[in-house]
């Protein structure tokens, strides 16, 4: 699904959002290899930028001050271009951070079911939200609070049924769409 972009953006980078387990790590790496863009993922500059991992930020300073730095970082990418920007999973549920990333990319939502990113995230433990003693629930909850925000993107894919590479061909296909019509 594509929403017209308005034609007073400009289209300088390319932003994944979405939910955890959805790909973007991945996905994104692929786009910058494709488009020879920069790649950028904000949790990893929150965590070179403090010198601290985001469980170690989410334990010690909570969710809040979490949402404070990421808040900086997306501030931080305006004068950006040629990056692809691999999002946080909840960066999107603050409205500054997803109108100021429109302002420099096309913003683009990998989406999945609450199955297929339960079958991703099992067997991983970095993740302070998911740390809960129902990770299903938890997954079925926070992403219908959130498929709202994630909806509010200009290019939403469902990645179900896509391999991580077909998913980075429609990326890059959706990107010189949007931006040879500017
Ligand atoms: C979060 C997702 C994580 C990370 C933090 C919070 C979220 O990023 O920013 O653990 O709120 O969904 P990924 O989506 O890259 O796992």
């Amino acid at each position: 699904m594509t929403r017209a972009v308005n034609n007073d953006r400009h289209l300088a980078n390319i932003a994944l959002i979405g939910f955890m387990g959805t790909g973007k790590t991945s996905v994104g790496r692929l786009v910058a290899d494709l488009l020879r863009f920069d790649y950028l993922d904000t949790d990893e500059v929150i965590q070179s930028g403090t010198g601290r991992t985001i469980a170690e930020i989410f334990q010690n300073d909570g969710e809040t001050a979490f949402r404070t730095l990421e808040g900086k970082v997306v501030q931080e990418l305006t004068g950006r271009k040629r990056t692809v920007i691999a999002t946080g999973g909840g960066l999107p549920v603050n409205p500054e951070n997803l109108t100021s990333l429109k302002t420099h990319s096309l913003v683009v939502c990998l989406w999945s079911s609450p199955e297929k990113i339960w079958e991703r995230v099992r067997h991983q433990s970095h993740r302070p939200l998911l740390l809960d003693k129902n990770p299903q629930t938890k997954i079925s909850e926070l992403l219908a609070a959130r498929e709202p925000f994630y909806k509010q993107a200009d290019v939403l894919l469902n990645t179900d049924l896509r391999s991580l590479r077909e998913v980075a061909v429609q990326v890059v296909h959706q990107f010189r769409l949007e931006a040879s019509g500017q």
